[in-house]
């Protein structure tokens, strides 16, 4: 990383790709290696913006969260950004590391481990249910379960909180996109009614032991302010659900595209926690998230000015062959730890250690009782930030 003083060198690399197309957004990974092999970075012209689309362009960038901010805004229009103001998503340190403090705190390796028997007991009685059916939808029966019978009441929303989480959340996620694309505008358009909520709901309406609640506490000790634990809701509302939903779905689709890989987990069921990470490197269930250029540098030889806009992809740097050899490839033998799926830096995923948690205690159930089974059909709605699957139907052989 060098700041404006050094010698820049290099012409950008430049592209005419529109990530938000539906083309894109259907089948992104050929894009993917094409912006990968311009360069380290690469402006978009028709949306007057960087992409980061490479391995070490990221961490590289990431690393400098003075340089690269995010209380700019992460999404890559302004609307989006003034709704979610205030969010800890779009702090910067030393502010953003004060809130992820008191965030986290339901979220700590002991809090987790009270949470995992009642996980473990609710996935098992699941688990029973739809493999008595034989065929099912394993993404309304099984990906849905966990995050929405247990972290929808963890967070502790009201009724319509709780009612509405998933379809805000998505619609936040989308209304990231460019302004004008119909994805956006729906998006932009559900993300008021969810910050409506957010900004509205009262203290009393909240669980009293959720996390929402204990947002409002942390005020209550000065840790926080009231304005501050308010809009912070938002951070438990948008992240908490697709994106897990998703790694679950695109892991069980990984598997049964691969049988083998399905046959040996089984034997070494130990392999878990690195076909999870696998499968959010190939399948990242969130693609990029934005930072904005706080002075005039370089990434990687490419000059970028004080007020430019660039996107982090996570789902291209995951699958750069100058990082993970024959990176299109699902093994469970790899080892893909250091990817960029949850993030990197000092805005890494601050919930990724629950979302392991509810996908292994789901797997867990599964790897013991399902011998073999078969994707009958599948189905996927393009999103401006969020990949996953909207139908995952299995016949299973127990
Ligand atoms: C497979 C599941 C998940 C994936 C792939 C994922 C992905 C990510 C990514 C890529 C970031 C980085 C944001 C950035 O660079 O600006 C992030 C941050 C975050 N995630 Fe997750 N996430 C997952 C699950 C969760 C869950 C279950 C929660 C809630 C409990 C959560 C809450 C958050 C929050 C609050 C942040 C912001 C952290 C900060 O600003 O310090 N995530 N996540």
């Amino acid at each position: 990383m060098a700041t404006a003083d050094s010698t820049i060198t290099t012409s950008a690399p430049q592209t005419d790709i529109d990530l938000w197309s539906d083309e894109v957004l259907t089948d992104p990974y050929p894009y993917y290696r094409e912006l990968r092999d311009l360069g380290p970075v690469v402006w978009m012209r028709k949306h007057g913006l960087w992409v980061v689309p490479r391995f070490s362009s990221i961490r590289e960038a990431l690393l400098h969260a003075e340089i690269f901010s995010s209380s700019g805004g992460v999404a890559v229009n302004d609307l989006a950004n003034q709704a979610a103001e205030g969010v800890m998503l779009i702090s910067d340190d030393p502010k953003h590391k004060r809130l992820r403090r008191t965030f986290m705190k339901p979220l700590q390796p002991h809090a987790l481990k009270q949470l995992s028997e009642r996980l473990n007991s609710l996935a098992k009685q699941q688990v029973d249910a739809v493999l008595a059916k034989g065929e099912f939808d394993a993404v309304t029966e099984l990906a849905y379960f966990l995050p929405l019978t247990v972290v929808t009441e963890l967070v502790g929303f009201s009724e319509e909180g709780k009612k509405n989480m998933l379809r805000w959340a998505a619609a936040v996620f989308d209304g990231m996109g460019p302004i004008g694309y119909r994805r956006t505008m729906d998006g932009l358009a559900i993300t008021q009614e969810a910050l409506k909520y957010v900004l509205e709901v009262k203290r009393e309406d909240l669980d009293p032991d959720g996390w929402g609640a204990q947002l409002f506490t942390a005020a209550d000790n000065g840790d926080l302010s009231y304005a501050e634990a308010q809009i912070m809701l938002m951070d438990y509302l948008g992240p908490a659900l697709d994106t897990t939903i998703n790694g679950f779905s695109s892991l069980l689709y990984l598997l049964g595209r691969n049988p083998d890989q399905w046959d040996m987990l089984r034997e070494t069921p130990e392999r878990l926690p690195y076909a999870i990470d696998e499968a959010v490197r190939l399948e990242s269930p969130i693609r990029g998230f934005a930072r904005v250029v706080m002075r005039d540098c370089e990434l990687e030889g490419v000059a970028m000015r004080k007020g430019d806009r660039a996107l982090m992809l996570y789902a291209s740097a995951n699958r750069d062959e100058r990082r993970y050899p024959d990176p299109e490839r699902f093994d469970i033998q790899r080892d893909a730890r250091d990817h960029v799926a949850f993030g990197f830096g000092t805005h890494l995923c601050a919930g990724r250690n629950l979302a392991k948690l509810e996908i292994t205690t789901m797997f867990n159930h599964l790897l013991s009782r399902i011998r073999r089974f078969e994707i009958l059909e599948e189905d996927r709605i393009p999103h401006n930030t969020l990949r996953g699957l909207s139908k995952l139907m299995i016949r299973v052989h127990q």
